[in-house]
Formats: C-alpha cells, sequence, structure tokens
C-alpha cells in the first residue's frame, strides 16, 4: 500500500481479531517509528512491545479510554526522555506507527498517554524509570470491526492560501 492511501485510509480501530503479529512486521513497524523526525535529531523515544494477555489487561484496566488493550494483540508503548519537544518527537514516532500498520493491513488506535493521571502507572508497570514521559499507548491487531466514516472536516474548511482571511 503506498503512504497516501494509507494515510488517506487510516481510522482508529477498537476491535481486532486474536490473529496474532508476526515478530517481524512488528519490528518493521517500530523501524518505521524510529524514523520520524525528532527536533535535533535527539530521538528522545523508547519502545515497549507488550504481548503478554496478563500484562495488557492490566494496562487496559489502568487506562479510562483504553478498554480494548485487553483484546488487541499488542500493545505498543511510546516513552521519551523529557526533553523540550518530547511530545512533538513521540507524537510524530507514533503517527508513523499508525501509517506504517495501516500499509500492513493492521488496524490501529492511538491512547493518550502524556498529561494522563495514571502516566506514572504504566511507567511503573513495565518497569522504565520516570525520567521517561508517556507519551502514548498504540492498540495494535487486525481489525474485525470496519472502520467507521470519518467524520473530518472538508478540506475547503481548512485549507488557507496566503492568508488565514
Ligand atoms: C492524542 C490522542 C489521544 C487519543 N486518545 C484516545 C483514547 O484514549 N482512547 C480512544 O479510544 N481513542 C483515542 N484517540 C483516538 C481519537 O479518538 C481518534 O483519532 C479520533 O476520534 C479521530 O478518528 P480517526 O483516528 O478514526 O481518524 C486519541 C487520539 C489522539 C491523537
Amino acid at each position: 500500500m503506498d503512504a497516501l492511501k494509507a494515510i488517506k485510509e487510516r481510522r482508529s480501530i477498537r476491535d481486532f481479531n486474536e490473529q496474532g503479529i508476526p515478530k517481524g512486521v512488528i519490528e518493521d513497524i517500530i523501524d518505521c517509528a524510529r524514523l520520524a523526525p525528532s527536533a535535533n535529531n535527539i530521538q528522545p523515544w523508547e519502545f515497549v512491545v507488550i504481548t503478554d494477555r496478563d500484562l495488557r489487561k492490566r494496562i487496559a484496566d489502568i487506562t479510562d479510554y483504553g478498554k480494548f488493550i485487553a483484546t488487541s494483540p499488542v500493545c505498543i508503548i511510546i516513552f521519551c526522555k523529557e526533553t523540550k519537544y518530547y511530545l512533538e518527537d513521540g507524537s510524530a514516532a507514533t503517527e508513523n506507527i499508525l501509517i506504517a500498520a495501516k500499509a500492513y493491513g493492521l488496524g490501529t488506535c492511538w491512547v493518550a498517554g502524556d498529561k494522563k493521571p495514571y502516566a506514572s502507572q504504566i511507567n511503573e508497570l513495565v518497569n522504565i524509570p520516570l525520567k521517561f514521559k508517556l507519551v502514548s499507548l498504540i492498540a495494535l491487531g487486525y481489525p474485525k470491526e470496519e472502520a467507521k466514516p470519518h467524520g473530518k472536516k472538508a478540506l475547503k474548511e481548512v485549507i488557507h492560501w496566503e492568508k488565514y482571511q
């Protein structure tokens, strides 16, 4: 699948088949994440891949709007060292994961991490020092549900040539 198609057809998926994902595919998706741009090329990120069912259930229980992590075969957690632009950098890496996964026919949903009161609990659960900030958790798996209609603003509503108005 080409990049434009993957970007245009990606939608959040919250219902997954139980089918596992080959390790090589997961590694290639993380490879796409680590190639994301970052301020001063600091690459502040660390990616923790969770496949263990019990651990995913515990993660799901900690989140408020990420309960479906319990039933996604994989959860990728993105942490960043607390640099000035950690959130932008970690978000760029997160988006690369969503797009790369779509290109592999996989579904994803970005679950909030940064600013959430449960962030430090996720650090503790996966044994990563608190100097790493939780940016996002990504549920990953082969989609069971059909992607919902996108409900996006039209291009003409958001594009401005030369001036806002
Ligand atoms: C920063 C951020 C945090 C999000 N957190 C959650 C979340 O906690 N739970 C969830 O179900 N979806 C979460 N989402 C997914 C959004 O709900 C979703 O992207 C949005 O509704 C647009 O739908 P689409 O992804 O299908 O285009 C998050 C997305 C972003 C960018």
